[in-house]
């Protein structure tokens, strides 16, 4: 394919070079990090524009979408893609990608050892270590998985990755969604406030945007209690994050895991100040490995649909084949 004859793609930021690389060999690629003035470029392409690559960092809305009236297809890199308007891309038959799957034991591997990190206070103890205070006397005893039960928020794919890990743990497992999962015997909730009642870990694997907002709010951290720990790997929006602040603070929860927040990069000053919670900055899925296989997902999405042979994960809420309107 010639520069004149390939598909143009916006690049919103910079990408692993894997995707560079081979978006270089399929598209004429504009880079929105690399312009001096965005929205100039974005209006001087803005015609030609057939494909979007992004990741979370940058809102793919439907201001920018009705600007690019031959836009087909938004790759996502990353399963969850809350910072695209998908509402906007089904409505306007523009199909949206994402990374499902491959990255599920990832994901599940970093929220087991968040869970142990914070039950056990492990970062807590090593930090003791290095600061000599081991001479003196040793960490004191720590609170355990031994005699807990967890409640997972979400029990898709990563939830089943992360519940089938639990389970070789030993420790019970119940689950809240809004509908039962199939295939799934843990006892189910429909009620979140009703099974943090009933639990002293929750973890939160639901995806983020509008309908899981603030799920967890002062009345399901005081529900979870002062024996409560509380552990996200969803979307920091997920969280009412001054309430767990309030919650932290004042013992009506434990403790907390966290590897996302409300607005990452920046993490509040309360949390950092505390000891008592383990705070991981957007690790779970960040290995070589993972982040390799999520890269050739997202280029194998463009390049399917570039054929002619219909992207490879579109997701739900736009499906394949797509007219663009
Ligand atoms: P998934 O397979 O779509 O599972 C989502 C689960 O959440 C389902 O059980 C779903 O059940 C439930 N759910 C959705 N909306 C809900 C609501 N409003 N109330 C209660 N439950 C709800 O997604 P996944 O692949 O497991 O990924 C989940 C999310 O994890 C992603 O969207 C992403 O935000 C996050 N994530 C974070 C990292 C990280 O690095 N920390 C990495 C990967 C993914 P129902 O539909 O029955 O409610
Ligand atoms: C990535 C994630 O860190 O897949 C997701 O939804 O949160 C992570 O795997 C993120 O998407 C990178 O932008």
């Amino acid at each position: 394919m010639t520069a004149s004859n390939k598909p143009e793609l916006i690049l919103t930021g910079p990408m692993m070079p894997l995707i560079e690389e081979q978006a270089d060999e399929l598209f004429l690629v504009h880079r929105l990090a690399k312009a001096k003035d965005r929205d100039a470029l974005i209006s001087e392409i803005a015609p030609r524009i057939r494909a979007i690559a992004t990741a979370g960092h940058f809102p793919v809305n439907g201001a920018l979408m009705e600007k690019l009236p031959k836009l087909e297809i938004v790759a996502n890199f990353g399963v969850g893609y809350d910072s695209v308007d998908v509402k906007w891309a089904g409505a306007h038959g523009v199909v949206v990608t994402n990374t499902p799957d491959v990255l599920n034991e990832e994901v599940a591997d970093t929220t087991l050892a968040l869970i142990l990190q914070t039950v056990r206070q492990l970062p807590q103890s090593e930090r003791y270590l290095r600061a000599g205070k081991w001479l003196e006397k040793p960490f004191p005893l720590s609170p355990t998985l031994r005699d807990r039960t967890v409640g997972m928020v979400g029990m898709g794919r990563i939830g089943k990755a992360i519940a089938r890990r639990l389970e070789a743990f030993g420790v019970p497992i119940v689950y809240h969604s809004r509908k039962p999962a199939a295939g799934v015997s843990y006892k189910h909730y429909p009620n979140l406030v009703a099974m943090a009642r009933d639990v002293d870990v929750l973890v939160v694997i639901v995806p983020g945007g509008a309908a899981t907002k603030n799920m967890i709010n002062a009345e399901v951290l005081k529900a979870l209690g002062p024996n409560g720990i509380l552990i996200n790997v969803a979307r920091g929006s997920v969280v009412d994050e001054p309430a767990l602040i309030e919650a932290l603070q004042s013992k009506t929860i434990l403790s907390a895991g966290l590897d996302v927040f409300a607005e990452e990069p920046r993490v509040p000053a309360e949390l950092i100040e505390m000891d008592h919670v383990v705070l991981l900055p957007h690790v779970g899925s960040a290995s070589h490995h993972t982040r390799r296989a999520m890269g050739q997902l997202l280029v194998d999405n463009l390049a399917s649909w570039a054929k002619g042979g219909g992207p490879i994960t579109p997701v739900p809420e736009t499906p394949w084949p797509a007219k663009r309107k």
